[in-house]
Order: structure tokens, then C-alpha cells, then sequence
């Protein structure tokens, strides 16, 4: 999984020269309770035309009004290039997806950004029965070229995003970045299983973020919480096929903030090749601390690998070249409680920590994970990391 958090900065200058022109056509006449319908801004449900203008001078036209403002995508398929839905805003706007949008494949028209982009806004939902559909099979075997996230929330405050389905993005299918107050709910995401930076739903550097009830299966992590997040709720998450829920890949970057407080519980991992993890880089460029993460309540069924810390991950075989330092990540306190259901494989439980800062704080409570093969036994690998087990496994109980 790569992370690409900042790809987007303040490089976007649009001019919506049409805003006047939107209002005027829009069934609201601009003040409250505005409805900004696509289809009488020029979109064309065809799922061939490109309607990104028409989305365009919508959110201008809502964006611009004061009181709450909608702007409506009806059903139907409408094909689009990069959007770029930008606040501050006078009022509150919704998005109505009830159609289906189609990111378009011409990645030239992305230049480096994402598809769906809200950046600015504060009290925006996003909610619907509809979809967001990336299309992203014909692009994903270009597997080193930048591609575009689907949906992207970049200091946002007080959002949500309810409802509505995300299918093949071509990169990270949402990726919540630099914002506060963000609740996910009742979302499906799907991508194959053999495809790869498919991420769900990906947080960084963001606060107060709660995903809940949602039903994610990709080719990669269902969530990813890495640098800089604080405040995090993932509830109620149906999460397979994909690599699990995970906390990092930290490390990477130079200046990476904290990761703390966050809670995972209520959730059933499904034929996954990771469960629940903690994974940073072995060196890193600066130091950094998780603290206070609980994996509560969770149901794993067949899963390759279902607890990990590992502070020695290392995707790239480059990596350590680059680094001087050595592992400067600390991890603590850490709770894993009432875990059960079965693994894949015969190693349960593994928590890789350094000889240099070891784990510490870890509890392994009720933790009862056990392997569905016959040759082997359940068992536990364990390194360096301080704490207690209690209720759990004999073979898990490491601590
Ligand atoms: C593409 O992005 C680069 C760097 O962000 C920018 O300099 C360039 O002007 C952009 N090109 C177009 C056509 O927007
Ligand atoms: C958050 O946004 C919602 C939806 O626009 C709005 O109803 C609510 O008042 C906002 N909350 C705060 C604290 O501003
Ligand atoms: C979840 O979203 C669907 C639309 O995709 C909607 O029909 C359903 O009512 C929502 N469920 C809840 C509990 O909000
Ligand atoms: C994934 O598997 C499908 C079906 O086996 C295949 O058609 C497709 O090319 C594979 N995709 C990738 C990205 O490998
Ligand atoms: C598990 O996922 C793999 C693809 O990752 C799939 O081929 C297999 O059928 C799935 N097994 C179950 C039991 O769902
Ligand atoms: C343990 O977790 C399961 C869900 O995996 C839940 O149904 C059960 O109530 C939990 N037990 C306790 C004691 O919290
Ligand atoms: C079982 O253990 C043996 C050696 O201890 C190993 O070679 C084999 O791969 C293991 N089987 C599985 C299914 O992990």
C-alpha cells in the first residue's frame, strides 16, 4: 500500500464562470432549501458525455448560497473527469448521489489529482443510494503510474458520508486528510480481491473520524489509519477480502505526527490476509508514538494472519538505504480483547517489536484465535513486547 496522503494542495484555482447562470436554472432560486439538479445543468445520463461541467457549476451554484443547498445527481450513468468541489461555502450543502458517477479513464485530465475532491468545506454530507464508480480495471495495470483516489476529504470539518457505494477505485477509494468531525456510515466499498493500493478508506492527520457499519472488500487494507490521526472510531465494519485494518504503514515520511487514541471494535474480518495490525518501518526519519489503540470485540474467519505489530514491515526492499536512523517508532498501550474465530495459518498471533524500544503496554485479553488447519498447532510469535495476558489461549498468551 502506498500512501500519497498530501498528493493535493492548494494547486487548484477553478473560476466557476457559470455560477450565475446555474442559479438561474436550478429549481430553488438560490436561497434556502436550493435543489441544484444536474440534469438541468446540462448532465447527460448516458454514461458516455462528460458531465463534469455540469457537476461543476452545480456545487458553484450551491456553494455559493446561503442556508442548506443540494446539489442532486438523480439516477442514471453520468460519466466525469477530475471534480474539484470546493469551500468555503456561504450555506450548508448536501450531495444527492443517487446515480451512478463514472470516473472517467482519460488520466490525462487528472494531471495528478484525484477524481471526487472536497477541499475546504466545513458541514458537507454526502449521502444516497448511489455510486461512485472509479472504473479504475482499465488502469490498474499501470501499476507505476500516480492514480487518482476516488473520493478525497481534505480539510473538511464536520463531515458525512452515508449511504452510498464505492466500486473499483482506481487508488484509495476514500482518503480522509487534514480533517475533523468526519463520520463514514452504512458505506459499501468493493474492489477485486487481486488488485493492488485499492485501500477503502485511508486517515491521516485527521481528528474525531468515525467509520461505522460499513462492508469493504479490495484488494487491499479495508481501512488504514496512519501518521497523524487522532480520535478514531471504526465500528460495525465487515472488512474481506483485502489485508485487514491497520494502523500505519508508519515511518515513511519525515515528520510524521502521532497516532493515538483509537479504538476498533465490533468488527468481522473475512478471509483476509491480515486481521487486525500495527505496521511501521524498521528505520524511520523521525521519531514517532502510538499510544492507546483497542482492538475490542472482533470476529476473525479464516484469516491468513490475524493480530500483527510489526515494527520491522518494510514493503520497499529499498527502503533502508535511504534511512540513518534506526527505529525511533514507539507502541503502547495497546489492548487486543475478546478476539476469537480462526486463522489460515498456524501463527495467530505476532507482535515483531524492536530490541531498541520495545513494545510495552500491550494487553492480550480474552484473545482465543485458533488455527483451522490440522498439521499444525495455534501459536504465537512474540519479540520484545511488555504486558499481560489474561483469559487468553494458552498458545497466544506470549505477554
Ligand atoms: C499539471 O500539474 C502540474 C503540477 O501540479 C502543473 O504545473 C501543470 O500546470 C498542470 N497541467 C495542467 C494542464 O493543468
Ligand atoms: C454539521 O453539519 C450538519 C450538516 O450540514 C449540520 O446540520 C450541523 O449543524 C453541523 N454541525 C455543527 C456543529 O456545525
Ligand atoms: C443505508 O443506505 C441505504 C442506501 O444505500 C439506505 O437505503 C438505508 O436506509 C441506509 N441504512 C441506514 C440504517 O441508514
Ligand atoms: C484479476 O483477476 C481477474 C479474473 O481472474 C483477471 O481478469 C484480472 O486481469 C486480474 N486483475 C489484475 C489486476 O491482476
Ligand atoms: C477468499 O478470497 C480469495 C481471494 O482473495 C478467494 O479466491 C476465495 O474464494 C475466498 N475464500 C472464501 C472462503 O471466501
Ligand atoms: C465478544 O465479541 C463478540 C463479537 O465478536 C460479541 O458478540 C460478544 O458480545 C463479545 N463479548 C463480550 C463479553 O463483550
Ligand atoms: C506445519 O509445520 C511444519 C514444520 O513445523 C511446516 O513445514 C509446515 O509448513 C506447517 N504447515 C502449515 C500448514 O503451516
Amino acid at each position: 500500500m502506498a500512501i500519497r496522503d498530501n498528493a493535493i494542495g492548494g494547486l487548484f484555482m477553478i473560476t466557476f464562470v457559470c455560477a450565475a447562470c446555474a442559479m438561474a436554472e436550478a429549481s430553488g432560486s438560490g436561497g434556502s432549501g436550493g435543489i441544484f439538479d444536474i440534469t438541468k445543468l446540462g448532465a447527460v445520463a448516458d454514461g458516455k458525455t462528460d458531465s463534469t461541467k455540469a457537476l461543476q457549476d452545480a456545487w458553484a451554484a450551491a456553494c455559493g448560497a446561503a442556508g442548506q443547498q443540494t446539489v442532486r445527481i438523480p439516477k442514471g450513468d453520468f460519466l466525469t473527469g477530475p471534480l474539484k468541489f470546493r469551500g468555503p461555502c456561504k450555506g450548508y450543502v448536501a450531495i444527492q448521489l443517487d446515480g451512478t458517477l463514472l470516473g472517467s479513464n482519460n488520466l490525462q485530465k487528472y494531471n495528478g489529482s484525484n477524481w471526487v475532491e472536497i477541499l475546504h468545506v466545513d458541514n458537507i454530507v454526502i449521502t444516497g443510494s448511489g455510486t461512485l464508480d472509479g472504473q479504475g480495471a482499465a488502469v490498474w495495470s499501470d501499476g507505476c503510474k500516480i492514480l487518482p483516489n476516488s473520493l478525497v476529504l481534505d480539510y473538511v470539518n464536520n463531515g458525512t458520508v452515508s449511504g452510498i457505494k464505492l466500486v473499483n477505485a482506481k487508488f484509495f477509494h476514500i482518503n480522509i486528510y487534514k480533517s475533523k468531525v468526519v463520520t463514514v456510515k452504512n458505506v459499501t466499498i468493493s474492489a477485486p480481491a487481486n488488485t493492488s493500493n485499492t485501500d477503502g478508506i485511508h486517515i491521516g492527520d485527521s481528528s474525531e473520524i468515525t467509520v461505522a457499519d460499513a462492508t469493504i472488500g479490495t484488494g487491499d487494507d479495508c481501512i488504514s489509519v496512519g501518521a497523524g490521526s487522532e480520535r478514531v472510531n471504526i465500528q460495525g465494519v465487515t472488512c474481506g477480502p483485502g489485508q485487514g485494518i491497520s494502523i500505519g504503514c508508519l515511518g515513511k515520511f519525515k515528520l510524521e505526527n502521532d497516532v493515538r487514541d483509537i479504538t476498533v471494535r465490533d468488527c468481522v474480518l473475512r478471509n483476509t490476509t491480515n486481521g487486525v495490525r500495527i505496521k511501521s518501518h524498521e528505520e524511520v526519519l523521525s521519531p514517532l508514538v502510538v499510544s492507546r489503540v483497542a482492538f475490542e470485540n472482533i470476529k476473525m474467519e479464516g484469516v491468513a494472519n490475524p493480530i500483527i505489530i510489526d515494527q520491522k514491515y518494510c514493503p520497499e526492499n529499498t527502503c533502508v538505504e535511504n534511512r540513518k536512523n534506526k527505529n525511533q517508532v514507539t507502541i503502547k498501550d495497546i489492548t487486543f480483547r475478546n478476539i476469537t474465530g480462526t486463522s489460515t495459518t498456524p501463527e495467530a498471533l505476532s507482535l515483531l517489536c524492536s530490541e531498541l524500544i520495545p513494545c510495552s503496554g500491550i494487553e492480550l485479553l480474552d484473545v482465543n484465535v485458533e488455527y483451522a488447519g490440522k498439521d499444525n498447532k495455534t501459536m504465537a510469535v512474540c519479540h520484545n513486547a511488555k504486558g499481560l495476558s489474561e483469559g487468553s489461549l494458552q498458545a497466544l498468551a506470549c505477554l
